[in-house]
């Protein structure tokens, strides 16, 4: 079997590498990927994410027996429908169900007309409604874009003026475009925040562990929000009971919603979560795997990865087997600068192999020789699976020392909230 991952960063790599390592799996494609997943054996395609009828040809041409869809902009452009009318298969949901992800408003909607426990909001397009919105609350004070802003539309406000300004910058000064030309104000959520994924054909779905992301970019939370700099599976202090609860109140009738609304889900499900006093909370459906928490929860699979996908594709029970012991954590080296400017053409540190797995996202080889560069704002990932957290840790962080990681960053506290309670 030939499968194609769409996506070029860590996300697909550790996707892509765990399709091909599966038994019946002969070839795996990225398109576009990047040079970094060659050193895995996998084969790049040079075609954009957005070119869907390249995508569509080379398909047919390749005999590719299904696709999976990486990354979020693809899913809302509509790739999976654009696949399903040429009569290809895709693993990720269609436009009109990923709408849980690319429109916080009709997120929000779902959640409240099918109860799911979500934030308190309110949405708006009108600056001055939404900022006597924020005067009544108060601060602290959520404010985010509607749509898709890379992870960038959601401002924390502790202030009423901070949460003014930003409504004021999305709505009236365009700073996301079409994206914020609507704002979601919610109720600020305090409490532990974690992922919980989920393979999902229409009201069947398939738990993951749980994973725990680290957004900000530097250590302690500090810093700006990134798309994330490091995270671990399961997060050990979180009991079965949560995990039961959220798929109770949160998992079952999302789905369960999508159907009644004609929307039915196949893909993916990423439900951000925050542990408040209540019980786990939504803040936010993504459409799609997270990255980096792809990287860390992939390795603990033990089953055949690409018969699951095939079977969920086919509308079979698939067996879905995870490592039950230990723990797996990640760390992101990321570009100096990130997630601001930052230079490219770094030297990067030779791939490591037996167990610590190199992931890569912004790597690209020199012009004249195979030496590997950086070539994004995340570059690459170092990821190993321990007996405990602090054990994972030692492994990590030894590994980066050893390596020349000038013109890079990461942060040294990946994990360390696990150690803390
Ligand atoms: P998002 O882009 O929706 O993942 O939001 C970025 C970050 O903002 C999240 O990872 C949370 O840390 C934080 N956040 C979003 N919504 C809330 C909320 N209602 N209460 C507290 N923190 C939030
Ligand atoms: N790790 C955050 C995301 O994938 O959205």
């Amino acid at each position: 079997m030939k499968i194609l991952v769409v996506g070029s960063g860590g996300r697909e790599h550790a996707i892509a590498k765990k399709l091909l390592e599966s038994d019946g799996v002969e070839q795996v494609f990225v398109a576009p990927g990047n040079d970094g997943m060659t050193l895995d054996d996998l084969d790049l395609v040079d075609i954009a994410i957005s070119e869907h009828s390249k995508m569509i040809d080379f398909a047919k041409e390749n005999d590719i027996a299904w696709s999976f869809i990486g990354p979020d902009d693809a899913l809302a452009a509509g790739i999976v429908d654009d696949f399903n009318q040429a009569g290809l298969k895709a693993f990720g949901p269609t436009r009109l169900a990923a709408e849980l992800e690319w429109s916080k408003d009709f997120a929000k909607e779902i959640m409240v007309k099918y109860g799911v426990p979500t934030a308190a909001y309110g949405t708006f397009s009108d600056f001055e409604k939404a900022k006597a919105y924020i005067e009544a609350q108060g601060a602290p004070i959520v404010v985010k874009a509607d749509g898709l802003a890379l992870g960038k539309g959601v401002v924390v406000a502790e202030t009423v003026e901070q949460a003014v300004e930003a409504a004021h910058e999305m709505l009236l000064d365009n700073k996301f475009g079409d994206s914020g030309a609507r704002v979601v104000i919610e109720e600020f959520l305090d409490g532990e925040e974690f992922s919980l994924f989920a393979f999902v054909n229409g009201d069947k779905f398939y738990i993951m562990p749980t994973a725990q992301d680290h957004k900000r970019a530097y250590d302690g939370d500090k810093g700006p929000n990134t798309g994330g700099m490091g995270a671990y599976a399961p997060v050990p202090q979180l009991s079965q009971s949560v995990v039961d609860t959220a798929v109770e109140a949160i998992v079952k009738p999302v789905l369960k919603g999508m159907i009644a609304e004609g929307r039915p889900y196949l893909g993916i499900l990423y439900c951000g979560l925050i542990l408040t006093a209540d019980g786990p909370k939504v803040i936010e459906f993504n459409a799609r795997f997270g990255d980096p928490e792809t990287q860390i929860i992939l390795p603990r699979l033990t089953s055949n990865f690409a018969q699951n996908i095939s079977d969920i594709l086919d509308g079979k029970d698939p067996s879905i087997t995870w490592t039950d012991g230990g723990v797996t954590l990640g760390v992101v080296v990321a570009s100096n600068g990130y997630p601001l400017a930052y230079d490219k053409g770094v030297k990067l540190p030779a791939k490591t192999d037996g167990d610590i797995i190199t992931y890569y996202a912004g790597a690209k080889f020199a012009e004249n020789g195979r030496a590997l560069l950086s070539n994004g704002g995340r570059v690459y990932m170092l990821v190993t699976t321990a007996d405990t957290v602090q054990a994972a840790q030692d492994i990590i962080y030894n590994q980066l020392k050893t390596q020349n990681t000038e013109g890079l960053f990461y942060r040294t506290d990946i994990g360390s909230k696990a150690l803390k309670d």
